[in-house]
């Protein structure tokens, strides 16, 4: 297994190890972070149980998950998490999903992550679509994706089912040849 290591200019993506477990569990387990995400804040344990699978993913030929560490570039510490799913059906297609320790917002990270996961997607995996889902009341995830240059292409109804029962997703895309890395 080729193991991933993506840098842009103040993030890099890597793929997670053991011993990311607790500053995964820093987004996964964080009320905040995890308001917008179909599950309740995940324990230590379960987040250790997530990564065991992604080990086990990354070994996968062909591989088509990708859970990703956010890696502050200066600080060199893991500030994120980052997943890229290839569709099985449609393998020149993938679903990224991202969360950032709460620290980390407002200050234009988030943009920079979708930037950065767009670019790893189309240079590094040749894919020609990726696409994300959010949900509808998610505005800095929005505003994000759409500074990054992921346009809206609609709402799925009932994409998941939350704590809180059924929940819509907004989906936005990029497509690989509309994409201009910025
Ligand atoms: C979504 C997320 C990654 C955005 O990260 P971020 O670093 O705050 O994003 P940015 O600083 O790049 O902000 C993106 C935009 O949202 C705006 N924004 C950020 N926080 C905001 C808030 N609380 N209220 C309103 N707007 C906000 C910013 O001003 C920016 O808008 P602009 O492009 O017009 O300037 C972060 O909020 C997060 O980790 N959330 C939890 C996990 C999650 O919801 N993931 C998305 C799943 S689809």
């Amino acid at each position: 297994m080729r193991r991933v290591v993506y840098n842009g200019e103040r993030l890099g993506l890597r793929d997670v190890t053991e011993a990311d477990a607790s500053a995964l569990h820093a987004v996964y387990g964080d009320a905040a972070a995890t308001q917008h995400m179909p599950f309740a804040p995940r324990s230590l344990s379960e987040v250790a149980g997530l990564v065991a699978q992604a080990l086990e993913a990354a070994a996968a030929e062909p591989r088509r998950l990708y859970v990703l560490a956010v890696i502050d570039t200066a600080r060199r510490d893991v500030i994120g998490v980052a997943r890229l799913h290839i569709e099985a059906d449609h393998p020149h297609s993938a679903e990224i999903g991202f969360g950032l320790h709460p620290d980390q917002w407002g200050r234009g990270v988030g943009t920079d992550l979708v930037r950065l996961l767009l670019s790893f997607g189309f240079k590094q995996l040749g894919l020609h679509r990726v696409w994300g889902a959010r949900s509808p009341s998610n505005l800095p995830a929005q505003l994000a994706m759409l500074t990054a240059g992921m346009v809206e292409e609609g709402r799925i109804r009932h994409h998941v089912h939350t704590p809180n029962g059924w929940r819509d997703s907004i989906v936005h895309s990029a497509l690989q040849d509309e994409w201009t890395e910025r």
